[in-house]
């Protein structure tokens, strides 16, 4: 058992025949020049040659943590548990940088980020006398760029969530990180908030160190490393400023040296049920729309086939069960209190939707991590027989506009519904008028120019966002209605797009359509004037133009691509733009997946 293992862990120099992977930098009989080069570096700041030839685990932390990146700042202090866990295991804490990755701060998106923080975390996992490691996550692309590069390496791996920000207050209400803009935004916009007033209540929303309180992408992406098996059982949504998280650190490194002794590796945790258990609580968790991307992009990494069919055959009909922002009305702290990820586990795998065998970082199953979780607060978090919504998964659309975008079905509210209606007795069919930008820029400057025509009835479309449009992807397509619109009562209008959306926004939107506009999908052969359909039966998405004109203006598409497509700023966006593969596939760098396993090479 681990208990057992750990306790055996405790006189730091027993345990298994496994011969350790530093060993063949710092302890080499044969080749005594390089380990001694190797080796007397790391001595220069107080390490002893005694202790790093007593074959105990050097175990690094990949600290994701700094000023750049206030989201999993924390983890600079968390690093010291879990530095002292790993020493009360017998392990060696190494910690050391990796690439910064904060979703707000970034330039021209996070998202051209999240493939160079993966190229380089596999480098410094590779490259290093590394034997496990500890991956510290929490804002967005900082969790998935850390469980690809885990998936590559395939060396023990462990994830610590930062946890969430305690929850965000404004005159007696909940205020939710990311989510409150929207809301704050259109009282701007009507003018019963000045500018002033409009920043403090957005700053309201975060209200101490942690990521975004409300189920965005980080807690969504933290939430799903969880039931991966990938972190501990109850670890993601623990608060950040809890003392809870500090224990949870604590032994989180404890258990990555008993995970290097027993050799779990994340090819034993990270199989296809692993991910089918995921894409259940991300329908279960209301989760992002990103989710579908980041976990696609790490099941290629550790080899497991997954599409984006998989998503909708496996997550469509799962009801949503939490009760938190941007979907409900709850934040962090009460997701945690109420009972976490194991209770949303606990629900679903009564109602058979989990794979119990499924194997965890601890060693133990999901059915033996679950075997005490429940729900502590049905308001907060719901009983699968009394769901929040039914079926809250993502639906995939495909069709002339492009071959594959995800669409959350349980956003799509009646008043919607009423609005798009093209015929009463196809309930399940809808049109409108689109308004095309040709990315986020041009969207701002001529959202509110009067000749456009917006109104109630209109669908906005935004291309040139995907991966190689606007390097890595923009989260946009969840466009704002004119502030005219806005102002009559008109909150949202649906939305279509090849790039991403935040998380944390709640509007009807196609998103992440694949091919992108930039590489001559649909998207680019759309004008300003055209309707749209789409048939949510169908599973379908087309612009009503007829074949010919589509041929003539695919005769045009140089064009029209090169008016889309920004030129790079910096070396990486060119690197990126000619490696990147499309959301639909994970946009991972393109055959950077045939590297699998490489620690065992
Ligand atoms: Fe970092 Fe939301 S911006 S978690
Ligand atoms: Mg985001």
């Amino acid at each position: 058992s681990r208990e057992a293992s750990i306790h055996s862990a405790d006189n730091g120099t027993t345990g298994s025949a496994l011969t350790l992977r530093s060993r063949a930098w710092f302890d080499d009989p044969h080749n005594p020049d390089m380990t001694a080069l190797y080796l007397e570096r790391y001595l220069n700041y107080g390490l002893s040659i005694e202790e790093m030839q007593s074959n105990r685990p050097i175990i690094g932390i990949a600290q994701s943590g700094s000023d750049l990146v206030p989201c999993n700042r924390h983890h600079l202090v968390l690093a010291e548990r879990i530095k002292a866990g790993i020493r009360d295991a017998g392990g060696i804490p190494i910690e050391f940088p990796s690439h910064p990755l904060q979703e707000t701060g970034k330039r021209p998106t996070a998202g051209l980020d999240r493939n160079l923080a993966y190229i380089s975390l596999v480098e410094l996992l590779y490259g290093y006398p590394l034997d496990g490691v500890v991956l510290t996550i929490g804002c967005d692309k900082t969790t998935p760029s850390a469980l690809m590069a885990a998936a590559t390496v395939n060396i023990p791996a462990i994830a610590l969530s930062v946890g969430p920000m305690l929850n965000g207050w404004h005159e007696g209400k909940r205020t939710g990180a990311g989510t409150i803009v929207w809301k704050a935004r259109e009282m701007l916009a009507k003018g019963e908030l000045d500018y002033a007033g409009f920043l403090k209540l957005v700053a309201s929303g975060s209200p101490s160190t942690g990521y975004c309180n409300t189920m965005g992408t980080a807690t969504t992406m933290n939430s799903l490393a969880e039931a991966l098996g990938m972190s501990l059982p109850g670890s993601a949504a623990i608060p950040a400023p809890y003392r809870d998280r500090q224990e949870c650190a604590w032994e989180t490194g404890r258990t990555i040296v008993e995970m290097v002794r027993a050799d779990r590796k994340p090819s034993d945790i990270l199989t296809r049920s692993a991910f089918l258990n995921a894409i259940r609580v991300n329908s279960a968790i209301g989760g992002s729309t990103n989710a579908p991307i980041h976990l696609n992009a790490i099941a290629r990494h550790i080899g497991v086939e997954l599409t984006l069919d998989d998503w909708e055959r496996h997550g469509a009909d799962v009801p949503l069960l939490v009760n938190l922002q941007p979907a409900g009305e709850y934040l962090g702290e009460d997701y945690y209190r109420a009972g976490g990820v194991p209770a949303v586990m606990a629900e679903l795998h009564a109602a058979g939707l989990i794979d119990g065998e499924a194997l965890t970082a601890n060693g133990r199953t999901v059915s033996a991590n679950l075997a005490d979780a429940r729900i502590l607060d049905e308001d907060v978090i719901r009983p699968f027989a009394r769901p929040l919504k039914h079926a809250a998964g993502l639906t995939v659309l495909s069709g002339n506009l492009f071959e594959g975008a995800v669409m959350k079905l349980s956003v799509i509210s009646e008043e919607f519904r009423s609005r798009y209606l093209s015929d009463p007795e196809r309930p399940d069919v809808f049109e409108g008028r689109v308004v095309v930008f040709d990315g986020p820029e041009d969207y701002h400057r001529r959202i509110d120019e009067p000749e456009l025509g917006i109104d109630e009835n209109t669908i906005l479309v935004i291309r040139g966002a995907g991966p190689v449009g606007y390097p890595g992807g923009a989260e946009v397509v969840n466009m704002r209605p004119p502030t005219a619109l806005i102002r009559a009562g008109i909150h949202a209008l649906p939305c279509i797009g090849d790039g991403r959306q935040s998380g944390t926004s709640g509007s009807p939107s196609i998103l992440n359509a694949s091919p992108e506009a930039a590489v001559g999908g649909g998207l680019a052969l759309l004008r300003t004037g055209d309707r749209v359909r789409i048939d949510l039966r169908a599973r379908s998405a087309d612009m009503l133009v007829d074949d010919a004109e589509i041929a003539a203006r695919r005769q045009q598409l140089t064009e029209i691509e090169r008016g889309i497509t920004p030129e790079s700023q910096t070396p990486w966006q060119e690197i990126q733009r000619s490696l990147v593969g499309q959301f639909a596939t994970g946009a991972i760098l393109e055959g950077s997946e045939k590297y699998q396993r490489i620690a065992q090479t």
